[in-house]
């Protein structure tokens, strides 16, 4: 099996080593990474959690895990044995300084058991009230001494509004360099999302069309089928805005916008997505009223389900006022965009599971064709498809085979799937291995987090002010309110929906 020797030797401290997301996302990915050689010789992961456990009893949970979660499918027992034997799990209360010696005893003995000083990435996959704790008593310990080797990650959602992701930022930088935090949108880790910058900036065909001479405008929606399952008592406290749209949808919309970075550096890339966040109009309480628009799903039926509304779910409030759907028109005020929406929606019990960014191009100026021709004219759209389709497709006119000039539009299509036999390697494969490599290009840097919240607080602050009269105001298995659709229509669009693929 090969291993990465791009990577120095490293050991992983995951907090919330027997939670959820380590089940589904974080274990899945070391294996995957471990399998694709991207590992390094020497690594060791140590799970930590509350609920007392021998390693051998997390080392068969793990082995559960990736054979449920993992895209690679059920563990091969040959390389699953090699992995597994650099896998520990260590109780601990994260509150007490004697969890933290037992790491530090630890790193010791790999370093002298490997006989070099390994780099230490310790992974916060908890509840976001327990960062504080944990980066402090890291700090207490002496365990974040060395900026070279020592790295933190940091799962969403960072801080609650600005106020809080400001201290949050203030406490870590108090502890750790900016180059040691690596805060995680796994969204920035998606295949097709990293390709947006590919597709903008090696090709020089896109450029001179991207701007407000030639795009009408843009729409970025992410819908979900599901519902908040069983993360009520979270979701009630967040709602749409701060579950998507504060941190994926608009970092979405930065890598759609940004101006070219000069190469490819994390700061570099990052300083172009700052500009654009600071270069988003802002809002006042007109502006949240006539384009801000929040949606709270009903019950209903899901592909032939009966499912609850969103006040009848789990863990949330009978009268919660939490909004389960977002739609919001933006503007960006710089040279590029100006006059430009970005229309931004996202809502959960939607009817499609589907990521995708539509660009409108401008119709063409002068139209030589007879009205009749053009059966169904549609102005140029660059359909980015994040997933659960991995495609670029450009729609364009076309003439129709026949005697008679009959247009219509056709899509130019690049299709992951066609185009390449390789699986692609799920987002956290992506983000753990730079986290390893020490590439931050990923990672939202302290103060895009912090531009970001900006934005959305007044946003936030109006709608907790003024409650919803109307929710719930969407039924499970729709597209979300109408006054979404009346956002976008009342400019003469309308939302844009892929087609689903045919299992
Ligand atoms: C998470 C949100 O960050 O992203 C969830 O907290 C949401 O509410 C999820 O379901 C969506 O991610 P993905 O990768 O399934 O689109």
């Amino acid at each position: 099996m090969s291993t990465n020797t791009k990577s120095a030797p490293t050991i992983f401290v995951i907090f919330g080593g027997t939670g959820d997301l380590t089940s589904r996302k974080i274990a899945p990915a070391l294996y995957n990474l471990f399998l694709d050689g991207w590992m390094p010789a020497q690594f060791s992961i140590i799970g930590t959690g509350r609920t007392k456990l021998t390693d051998e009893q997390f080392r068969a949970n793990l082995l559960n895990d990736i054979n449920q979660f993992s895209r690679s499918g059920k563990a091969d027992p040959a390389k699953w044995d090699v992995f597994i034997s650099n896998v520990y799990y260590q109780v601990s209360d994260v509150k007490d300084a004697e969890t933290y010696k037992e790491f530090g005893k630890r790193v010791d003995k790999h370093n002298a058991d490997w006989k070099t000083k390994a780099n230490v990435i310790y992974y916060l996959a908890v509840s976001p009230n327990l960062f504080p704790i944990i980066a402090s008593n890291i700090s207490k310990a002496k365990l974040a001494e060395d900026p070279k080797r020592v790295r933190i990650v940091i799962e969403k959602p960072f801080g609650h509004d600005l106020e809080t992701a400001l201290e949050l930022n203030k406490l870590l930088s108090s502890i750790f360099d900016e180059c040691q935090i690596y805060r995680i949108d796994h969204y920035l880790g998606k295949e097709t999302v990293q390709n947006i910058m590919a597709f903008r900036f090696a090709n020089s065909i896109m450029e001179p069309l991207w701007n407000r001479n030639y795009i009408e405008h843009v729409q970025i929606s992410v819908t979900e089928q599901l519902g908040v399952e069983d993360r009520g008592d979270y979701y009630d406290g967040a709602g749409a805005m701060r579950d998507m749209i504060q941190n994926h949808l608009l970092q979405l919309l930065c890598h759609v916008a940004m101006e070219p970075p000069v190469n490819f550096n994390a700061d570099e890339v990052r300083d172009r997505k700052v500009d654009v966040l600071k270069a988003m109009r802002r809002f006042g309480p007109e502006e949240v009223r006539l384009s801000a628009v929040r949606g709270q799903y009903g019950s209903g039926w899901m592909k032939g389900k009966e499912v609850p509304g969103y006040r009848e779910e789990a863990k949330v409030n009978p009268e919660s006022n939490t909004e389960t759907f977002a739609a919001i028109k933006f503007f960006i005020d710089n040279w590029r965009w100006q006059g430009v929406p970005f229309y931004l929606r996202t809502g959960k019990r939607m009817h499609q599971s589907s990521s995708v960014i539509t660009i409108q191009f401008k119709d063409v100026p002068h139209q030589i064709f007879p009205n009749e021709a053009s059966e169904s004219w549609q102005q140029n759209r660059l359909i980015i498809s994040i997933q659960p389709e991995m495609s670029i497709r450009l729609q364009v006119q076309a003439k129709r085979p026949g005697l008679d000039m009959v247009l219509n539009a056709v899509d130019m299509v690049f299709d992951y799937k066609g185009t390449y036999e390789n699986q692609a390697p799920e987002a956290y494969e992506t983000l753990i291995l730079d986290t390893m490599l020490g590439d931050q290009t990923l990672f939202m840097r302290g103060d895009q987090v912090e531009a970001a919240w900006e934005l959305v607080m007044p946003i936030l602050s109006a709608w907790q002010h003024k409650k919803s009269l109307n929710f719930p105001n969407y039924s499970a298995d729709s597209w979300g309110p109408e006054s979404a659709e009346a956002l976008i229509a009342r400019d003469g669009f309308n939302w844009f929906t892929l087609p689903m693929a045919k299992k």
